[in-house]
C-alpha cells in the first residue's frame, strides 16, 4: 500500500528555534478561551495514569475549528526526575488534520506546556489582577517560575519587583541570576515562603503537584487585592486561605468537577467562574480594587492547539523539522 503522506517531527530545539513571541501565544491562548465560551471548541478532561507516587501521563485532546487545530498532548509529570536530571515535564503532542483525521505533525511538547501555561496566568492577570500590581510573588523557581513571570511581564505593564523562593537554594540562585540577566525588573531571592506572598499583588506557585498536600499559605499572608495563580492545584495553599477569597476561578468548571471525582481537591470554593466566561465578558473579572483573587488553572488542552497550530505554521513557512512518511 502506498504513504499516506507526510508528517512533520519536530524536536524540541527545532520548536525553540522558531522564536515565537510569549505575546502571540498569549492572543491565541485567549482567543481560544473565547472560542470555549461561545461552545465552540471540544476539550473532555484529561484521563491519566500513575506509574509512579505523584507522577501522572495525561491524555489531554481538543479541537479548536476556528483555528483549525485539532490533536491531543501526551505529557508526563514526573518529580523524581530532576534528580535524574530529566525535566520534570515532558512528552509528546500530535496534530490531526481535521478534515480527515490523519496526523500532520508530531511535536515535542514542552515548549508548550511551559508557555501556553504562563500565557493563560497572564490572561487570569489581565482580567482579575489590579492593573496597578507591582510586585510578584514566585515560589517553585523552575520552568513555570520562568515562563509564568515572562509572561506576566507583559501583561502588567507596571511590574517593578518579583520575590522569588524555592526550597532548592541552587534553584533560586540560578533563577535570580538568570531572570535579573533577561528581564528589566528587581528579582528578590527570599528565605521563606511567606515572603513571597506577603505584599506581593501577584502570587504564582510553582511547586509539584502532592496526592496528599501540605499546604502552607496562610490567610492572612495574602493582601487585600492580589491576585492568586496556582499552578500546583491545592498544594501550596491552606483550605481556608481558599476560601478566603472574595472570588475563586479555574479554566474550565467540568475539569475541575472531574478531578474532584478522582478524589482531588477535597476542601476548595465552589469555582465562581471559568476563563472563557471571564474572557467573553459573560462574567465579570475584578470588580474592584479591593478583591482577593484565586484562580487556579489546571492546565487545558485547548491552550496547547491554540499553541500547536502556530508552531506548525510557523515550521512550515520556514521549512524547519523533519519529514516522515506515514
Ligand atoms: N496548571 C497547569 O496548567 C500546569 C502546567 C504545567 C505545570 N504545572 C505544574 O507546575 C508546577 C511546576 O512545574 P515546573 O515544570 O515548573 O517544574 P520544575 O521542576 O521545573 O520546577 C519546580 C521547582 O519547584 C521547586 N520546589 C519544589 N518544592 C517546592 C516547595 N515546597 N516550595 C517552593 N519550591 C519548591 C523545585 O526546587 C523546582 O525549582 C508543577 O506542579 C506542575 O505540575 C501546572
Amino acid at each position: 500500500m502506498s504513504s499516506l503522506g507526510e508528517v512533520l517531527y519536530l524536536p524540541r530545539q527545532d520548536i525553540e528555534k522558531l522564536n515565537i513571541p510569549m505575546k502571540d501565544v498569549i492572543r491565541a491562548v485567549e482567543k481560544a478561551f473565547r472560542e470555549k465560551a461561545e461552545q465552540r471548541t471540544e476539550a473532555p478532561p484529561k484521563p491519566g495514569i500513575h506509574p509512579r507516587k505523584d507522577a501522572f501521563i495525561h491524555a489531554m485532546p481538543a479541537y479548536i475549528p476556528k483555528m483549525r487545530s485539532a490533536g491531543v498532548k501526551w505529557v508526563s509529570g514526573f518529580p523524581e526526575n530532576p534528580k535524574r536530571g530529566l525535566p520534570y515535564i515532558s512528552g509528546l503532542l500530535i496534530l490531526n488534520n481535521p478534515e480527515t483525521g490523519l496526523p500532520i505533525c508530531i511535536m515535542d511538547c514542552t515548549w508548550i506546556t511551559a508557555k501556553r501555561t504562563g500565557a493563560a496566568t497572564a490572561i487570569a492577570a489581565k482580567h482579575l489582577a489590579r492593573q496597578d500590581s507591582k510586585i510578584l510573588g514566585i515560589l517553585g523557581c523552575g520552568v513555570q517560575g520562568r515562563s509564568n513571570l515572562e509572561a506576566l511581564i507583559i501583561m502588567c505593564k507596571n511590574l517593578e519587583k518579583v520575590k522569588a523562593y524555592d526550597i532548592n537554594e541552587e534553584n533560586l540562585q540560578k533563577y535570580v541570576k538568570e531572570m535579573t540577566a533577561k528581564h528589566e525588573l528587581k528579582i528578590i531571592p527570599v528565605d521563606l515562603p511567606r515572603k513571597a506572598v506577603e505584599n506581593c499583588d501577584v502570587v504564582v506557585t510553582a511547586g509539584p503537584i502532592l496526592e496528599h498536600p501540605q499546604p502552607i499559605i496562610e490567610t492572612s499572608w495574602f493582601k487585600e487585592g492580589s491576585l492568586a495563580c496556582p499552578l500546583d492545584f491545592d498544594s501550596y495553599w491552606k483550605p481556608e486561605a481558599m476560601h478566603s477569597m472574595d472570588k475563586f476561578c479555574t479554566d474550565d468548571h467540568d475539569q475541575l468537577e472531574y478531578y474532584k471525582k478522582l478524589g482531588y481537591f477535597s476542601n476548595i470554593p465552589d469555582a465562581y467562574a471559568d476563563l472563557g466566561e471571564i474572557v467573553s465578558g459573560k462574567k465579570p473579572g475584578r470588580e474592584n480594587p479591593k478583591e482577593r483573587i484565586m484562580c487556579m488553572n489546571l492546565g487545558l488542552a485547548i491552550e496547547d492547539m491554540a499553541t500547536a497550530i502556530l508552531i506548525y505554521e510557523k515550521a512550515k513557512k520556514s521549512g524547519a523539522g523533519t519529514s516522515l512518511s506515514l
